[in-house]
């Protein structure tokens, strides 16, 4: 680090402290102006769906006029430099011209759109997912944004719930680092500069968890659960400053998290100091009078703003009530202050005091329109983003020069859905993505041919287009099958109970098999899927999600060897439906199942092998990693000592690659039991043919804590497991003993 002199460090610190409180005074002051009926409005949300195009176009005038009167804090899907403009400038009409804030879901990029989150998440690549958000930052605060409701942090361990594709898994350890880096990535240099957005960490809290993998269900577990596995990313984020939290829907242990006083104003205000505001999510303040727990708008709004949720997203309640039920003296003005003054906080912070019409820039929202450096960028990312789960015969990469290929399945030709679930739509989009057809063209040579059948619909039992495909791969040197699930089948809402290629996909997989053909199945899906026929009949299987805007090159770079793959599973992919909920961090029980096949009286199902189809962590290459020379500094530690983990790997295959090297532990006996393994690093190297690397954990006591039943977080003496390899399932292991 860069030594500073005293003074100039206390200069800085001094200057920031009384930027800060400027701010804070500032906020006073507006504060003491305010007419109760004008903080409510700070509080409130509207969608823009019906106004998109801009105020002027709109026959609907009550929206209008409430922004005009002081009575609308921010906007949510409201897109664009001149329809945010004209918005903003409504606000500015009212008394106190305080403006509003712009947010949009932005998920997973915006005018040039990436792989789904989940897919993301199988690059392990931290650096490409926070340049990711960067870009989402750049683009959509030319459009007149300055808030994301991302990232989503819910870690999710049941792919029946259709939102596992916005997130990062099933892992603690991997959601929080990933969480961070989009937050980075989102808020960049901080608050203030015109491409830096506010980010969101939602679903506060557990929403992943819900019973059966059912949207919206509800979540009962213990609080050592939730702190030990679903709150992490959650605490991580507020420490790194994240500007806002958003409200999940379901409820916790009973209480809807919406008005959870424990979740959000003992933990999330109070214990973790959180500086932001909270949102609620889309109308969940008015949706607790059907969970059962207020009986009318004037309860639910009641207990929403004392627990500590402070912008009410489309419920439309704290306008109605909270003037009421201040007057009433059900709640203490104290609480709508608070709530008001973080959100004029980060007006003030985001600059809008300075200059509302700061992010809505014709200007800079033509140069981000199509910015072809971003879109190069997505083409990286979404090859890094692809898992090889087999390649059993070395198809894969194919030679360009292969005379004749052929693409058959639902998703060749398929432009906007590239995108996966949540993008904001452009009217431009078809023109814009690069379908995996187009993609695999460009890149085949001029001499070959690439044919093409659908096969069949994504969703019906239409096998009408069944024989034409026959025909197909018959005339095919090489046939790539693109099957899954449609791309709005995961998503929000989009639970499934039934995780197979939807409609005739296996059948029609399966009569294309039958002509002996060579097959590359390509996997598109928002979440793992259950493809137990294909997994053992098919012996070349690349999973590759939603990819985005340039969904068609990524892919192509893949199947023909540009980018040699070394996406890893962020999430274990199931035998079958029945075996969910399935992790790798499971406990081992009183009687764990041995061997896979193991039935007899032990935590097994009687009818189904105890292991999943693919481990977490798990994803293959074209060359192939050599672990070895696996050493640890000592066996036996004390205290604040650290642990000094080395193993060497090389690449010994022909092909130069990217591996992801895994670090797990165990810690063997607890006051509570402790996970059979648990991901505490990993490393994403680089090497060419013949290169070998010794690769270096360093662990701290730090790294052993955890809740025990009392909620107490700390670390035990006594011996641990530490494992290190290419899959949480194929490691090596050494036992060391840590003593206090
Ligand atoms: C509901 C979703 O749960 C949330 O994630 C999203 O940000 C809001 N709708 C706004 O679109």
């Amino acid at each position: 680090m860069k030594k500073y002199s005293l003074s100039f460090l206390l200069l800085i610190f001094g200057i920031s402290i009384s930027a800060q409180k400027s701010i804070d005074q500032k906020v006073t002051e507006l504060l003491s102006k305010m007419t109760l009926e004008e903080k409510a409005g700070q509080l409130v949300q509207y969608s823009g769906f019906e106004y998109a195009t801009g105020p002027q176009n709109s026959n609907s005038k009550k929206v209008l006029e409430e922004i005009k009167s002081g009575k609308v804090g921010s906007m949510l899907n409201v897109t664009g430099a001149e329809e945010t403009k004209a918005f903003q400038k409504l606000a500015l009409e009212s008394r106190m011209k305080i403006p509003m804030i712009f947010g949009q879901d932005v998920i997973h990029g915006f005018r040039t759109t990436f792989p789904i989150n989940l897919g993301q998440a199988a690059s392990w690549d931290l650096e490409m997912i926070e340049k990711s958000e960067r870009i989402a930052a750049i683009e959509a605060s030319a459009y007149g944004i300055q808030w994301t409701f991302a990232p989503m942090v819910d870690i999710a361990r049941d792919p029946r719930w259709g939102r596992v594709m916005e997130g990062s898994g099933e892992d603690t350890y991997l959601g929080t680092k990933i969480g961070l880096a989009r937050i980075k990535g989102f808020q960049g240099k901080g608050l203030g500069n015109i491409d830096a957005i506010m980010a969101t960490a939602k679903h506060f809290a557990a929403y992943g968890a819900a019973v059966g993998g059912r949207d919206y269900n509800s979540v009962d577990m213990s609080l050592r659960q939730l702190h030990e596995t679903y709150l992490p990313p959650f605490k991580a984020a507020s420490e790194a400053g994240v500007a806002t939290f958003m409200n999940s829907f379901n409820d916790i242990n009973g209480v809807p998290a919406t008005a959870n006083k424990y979740i959000l104003r003992d933990l999330l205000k109070d214990q973790w100091k959180f500086q932001g505001f909270v949102v609620s999510d889309w109308g969940s303040i008015g949706e607790m009078i059907k969970h059962g727990y207020a009986k009318d708008n004037a309860e639910a709004g009641e207990k929403a703003i004392l627990a500590g949720s402070d912008m009410d997203m489309e419920s439309n309640i704290y306008m109605e009530q909270l003037p009421k039920l201040v007057k009433e003296g059900k709640v203490d003005i104290k609480f709508v202050d608070d709530a008001v003054r973080r959100i004029l906080i980060k007006k003030f912070e985001l600059g809008l005091f300075d200059d509302p019409y700061k992010f809505s820039n014709s200007e800079r929202q033509k140069q981000q329109t199509n910015n072809l450096e971003h879109r190069k960028f997505g083409r990286e990312f979404g090859a890094k983003s692809v898992v090889l789960l087999k390649n059993e015969k070395k198809l894969l990469p194919l030679s360009k020069s292969t005379k004749t290929v052929a693409l058959i399945g639902p998703f060749g030709k398929e432009a906007v859905a590239m995108h996966g679930f949540w993008s904001v739509p452009f009217k431009d989009d078809a023109q814009r993505i690069v379908t995996q057809f187009d993609g695999i063209k460009n890149q085949l040579d001029k001499n070959s041919t690439l044919l093409y059948a659908k096969g069949c619909n994504e969703n019906d039992d239409n096998k009408s287009m069944f024989a034409e495909a026959i025909e197909t791969a018959k005339k095919a040197d090489v046939v790539i099958m693109t099957l899954g699930e449609g791309h709005a089948m995961s998503g929000e809402a989009k639970s499934r109970s039934n995780l197979h290629f939807s409609g005739v996909q296996e059948e029609l997989l399966k009569e294309i098999a039958k002509t002996g053909k060579p097959i590359v199945l390509m996997i598109n899906a928002g979440r793992p899927l259950v493809f137990d026929w294909a997994a053992d009949n098919i012996p070349t299987i690349v999973y590759s999600w939603w990819l985005g805007t340039e969904a068609g090159n990524s892919i192509a770079d893949v199947i023909f060897g540009n980018v040699n793959p070394g996406g890893k599973l962020p999430m274990t992919f199931p035998r079958t439906e029945g075996q969910i909920p399935i992790y790798y961090n499971h406990y081992n029980t009183g009687r764990p199942a041995g061997k896979s096949t193991d039935r007899n009286y032990v935590s097994a199902y009687i009818d189904l092998d105890n292991d999943p189809k693919f481990p977490f962590g798990f994803g293959l290459s074209y060359t192939d990693f050599k672990y070895s020379n696996f050493n640890l500094s000592s066996d036996n530690l004390k205290g604040n000592q650290t642990l000094t983990i080395n193993v060497n790997v090389a690449n010994t295959g022909k092909f130069d690659g990217e591996e992801v090297v895994q670090l797990y532990i165990r810690d063997l006996f607890g006051k509570v039991v402790r996970p059979i393994k648990e991901l505490k690093g990993f490393q994403k190297i680089f090497l060419k043919k013949g290169e070998n690397r010794n690769v270096t954990f360093k662990l701290t006591p730090e790294d052993l804590k955890f809740y025990d039943d009392t909620l107490n977080y700390d670390w035990e003496a006594g011996e641990f497991e530490i494992m290190v390899g290419t899959n949480s399932n194929d490691l090596m292991t050494k036992k060391i003993v840590w003593e206090k």
